[in-house]
């Protein structure tokens, strides 16, 4: 495929399509193919293309008030900080509206180091991914990758995601965070076992240190509970979302208790985009659908028909939650990737070269289910 533009950045390998258009789970590409999308825009397009909702929402608020800063009270905002702390699990009871994941984790950290001065230390887990700027990428493993800085803000002290013993063990008076994903992300959907998030629970409770879960990838339903966290039972210090958060249109959020924000003064964090209008109204109608619809049944039940069915063709076995889902292949997934692209169904890879990652908006439905699972038995076994 031909460069997109000599006049951007060359920093992207592409997928050979150009989508067009969108409505509901299917994209139209410049060349006419129609596709069914398992890739979800990267996890961002939670609620499809075309929401009758979001799009009624883009007209009101975006032609009513584009705009508007923190500078001044917003009722847009109000009502999505609201929507969201309802949606959250009991505890995470305030919201600072950011623009990306990335700064959303930024900000949870730098407000672990305001609570514990003196303490130099962030302990993450194997195959984490956090963002790129500075804290975030210091976090994410690998991150010599992205990290371009002469030297890290902070110690990291990293630990395996299979082992909670390691994680209480390396949890002492030094650290002032523990951060991790519930379900890995780019790490091929790997859910991090109860026993993990438990130990990581206990292990702050007992050193002070905050414990922060990133939920960008796998929060807002897409693991089939509103944070996948409540799998587990355990209630992070700190939780960050972004991505299907204001269905498509940049958002992100740092939740926390009501007694941790509620210390902070004012003009301890700041963001001139985060919480404006149109973004905040997106994120409250996001919740509504999200409830209206009754996704988070519709993504258990589907997500359980995939994890049954789609073991077939090049699949041996499927890992992840809700839609945030592995198919761990007997070929390289780029292959499969690009053979069911041949069959027009879009997915995605992950940094683990056997994971097929796939992301669906919450709105799929069982026919395009069938469609997936046709796809990958007519490629049958690897050879
Ligand atoms: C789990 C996780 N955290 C953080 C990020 C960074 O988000 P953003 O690209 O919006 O900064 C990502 C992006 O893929 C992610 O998957």
């Amino acid at each position: 495929m031909p460069a997109e533009s000599p006049f951007l950045f060359p920093v992207y390998a592409q997928l050979p399509l150009e989508p067009v258009s969108g409505a509901g789970a299917r994209i139209r590409t410049a060349d006419g193919r129609e596709l069914l999308d398992f890739y979800g825009g990267h996890a961002v397009c939670g609620l499809g293309y075309g929401h009758p909702a979001v799009n009624a929402c883009l007209r009101e608020v975006g032609e009513r008030l584009l705009f508007q800063t923190n500078a001044v009270p917003n009722r847009e905002r109000a009502e999505a900080a609201e929507a969201l702390a309802g949606f959250a699990p009991e505890g995470l009871d305030r919201v600072f509206f950011v623009n990306s994941g990335a700064e959303a984790n930024e900000n949870a950290l730098r407000l672990a180091f305001r609570a514990h001065p003196g303490r130099t230390t962030v302990v993450a887990v194997s195959g984490g991914f956090h963002g790129r700027t500075a804290a975030a990428a210091a976090v994410t493993d690998g991150s010599p990758k992205w990290y371009h800085f002469p030297a890290l803000p902070f110690d990291v002290r990293r630990v395996s995601r299979d082992d909670p013993s390691a994680l209480a063990a390396a949890v002492d008076d030094s650290v002032a965070a523990v951060i991790l994903e519930p379900v890995q992300g780019m790490a091929g959907a790997v859910a991090l076992s109860d026993e993990m998030l438990a130990a990581a629970r206990r292990a702050c409770d007992d050193s002070g240190a905050l414990l922060v879960f990133d939920e960008v990838q796998c929060g807002m339903g897409r693991s089939g509970r509103a944070f996948a966290c409540e799998w587990a039972g355990v209630t992070p210090d700190l939780l960050t979302t972004a991505k299907a958060i204001a269905g498509g249109y940049p958002a992100g959020a740092v939740l926390a208790s009501a007694e941790l924000a509620d210390s902070l003064p004012v003009g301890s964090l700041g963001t001139t985009f985060g919480g404006g209008p149109l973004a905040a109204a997106l994120v409250t109608t996001v919740v509504r659908v999200i409830r209206e619809e009754r996704l988070l049944e519709r993504v258990r039940r589907l997500s359980e028909r995939i994890a049954e069915e789609a073991v077939t063709g090049p699949v041996v076995r499927v890992q992840g939650r809700g839609f945030l889902l592995g198919l761990v292949c007997s070929r390289p997934a780029r292959e499969v990737r690009d053979a069911l692209l041949d069959r027009g169904i879009l997915s995605g890879t992950s940094t683990d070269p056997a994971v097929l990652r796939l992301l669906p908006p919450l709105t799929l439905g069982d026919g395009d289910v069938d469609a997936l699972i046709a796809a990958l038995a007519d490629m049958g076994p690897t050879p």
